[in-house]
């Protein structure tokens, strides 16, 4: 309902940039209907707003509480979805979370486990194509993969990891094929000690994410894919603190005893992504 109020607000946005005028336009008419709906008393409002400085005051150059809060809210998924449409057979993108950093370049089958945690968990082979959306191979693909470890923590969060551990650029072979060894990822709990825990407590929410690998895969002439795996059978697969999962990109691991220079019984997870061609349109143009 457009109030006299808000007509009265609206009527001076009126700046250079159109899209930044519609932009800033919806979001005060969202923000008095929210108003008009919810009815916050005065003091539930500076409450609000106190939330927003705290939540500014943790951000660092290492961390961003107001990423953390989007993706615990589901609007970072909200606008992957709305910016990833694509072909039938894509690999769905989904969020990249806080921690990416810059990882080693590593040959195909190298371990980017390096520390106590391979003597600890489960020894694991990922492997796959990355091909295009109509089974394309695409040699010379480059795989961005980074993983927690199996206490929950990635490299950059943790002093006694070295850096890059659990983390490694591959580049595809002749036949678009590239594979690791890791060791088997573990759900954990996203970082619960700002304002986004504090949030997620206060709603009766738990802050843990399904076991998963990140990937961003990037081949010329081919949008950007950041996407995870996650492991068939996780008990957080139906309440991820980030909302990220979907269908396409859960696998579930094979257990093994030979091959693909294991010694022991090891687990395999094959998982291909399929890359949309830059000029991709909706209506094909
Ligand atoms: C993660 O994958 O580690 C993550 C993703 C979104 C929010 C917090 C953590
Ligand atoms: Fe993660």
């Amino acid at each position: 309902m457009t109030t006299p109020l808000l007509r009265q607000v609206l009527v001076q946005i009126n700046g250079s940039d159109p899209r930044l005028n519609e932009i800033v336009s919806a979001l005060v008419a969202h923000l008095h209907a929210f108003v008009e709906e919810v009815r916050p008393t005065e003091r539930e409002w500076l409450a609000g707003l106190d939330f927003l400085i705290e939540t500014g005051k943790m951000c660092t150059p290492d961390r961003n509480e107001f990423i953390l809060l989007s993706d615990m809210l589901g609007a970072t998924s909200a606008v992957d979805d709305v910016n990833h449409a694509g072909p039938e057979g894509m690999t769905p993108s989904s969020v990249e979370g806080p921690f990416h950093s810059p990882a080693p370049a590593r040959e195909l089958g190298a371990w980017i486990s390096s520390g106590p945690e391979r003597e600890r968990a489960v020894p694991t082979v990922v492997h796959g194509r990355v091909l295009d959306c109509d089974g394309t191979p695409l040699p010379g693909a480059v795989v961005d993969l980074w993983q927690a470890g199996d206490t929950g923590l990635y490299d950059t969060q943790d002093a006694t990891q070295d850096r890059g551990n659990l983390r490694g650029l591959f580049t595809t072979d002749a036949d678009g094929r590239y594979w690791f060894r890791t060791i088997r990822p573990s759900s954990y709990p996203v970082p619960t000690d700002g304002t986004g825990g504090k949030l997620l407590h206060a709603i009766g929410r738990h802050p843990m994410r399904p076991a998963h690998l990140h990937y961003r895969v990037t081949a010329p002439g081919y949008r950007t894919l950041t996407t995870h795996v996650f492991l068939a059978g996780d008990p957080y697969l139906d309440s991820d603190a980030a909302f990220a999962v979907k269908e396409e990109l859960i696998c579930r691991p094979r257990p093994r005893t030979e091959g693909w220079e294991m010694d022991g019984a090891y687990e395999e997870i094959e998982f291909d992504l399929k890359l949309v061609p830059d000029d991709w349109t909706e209506d094909g143009t």
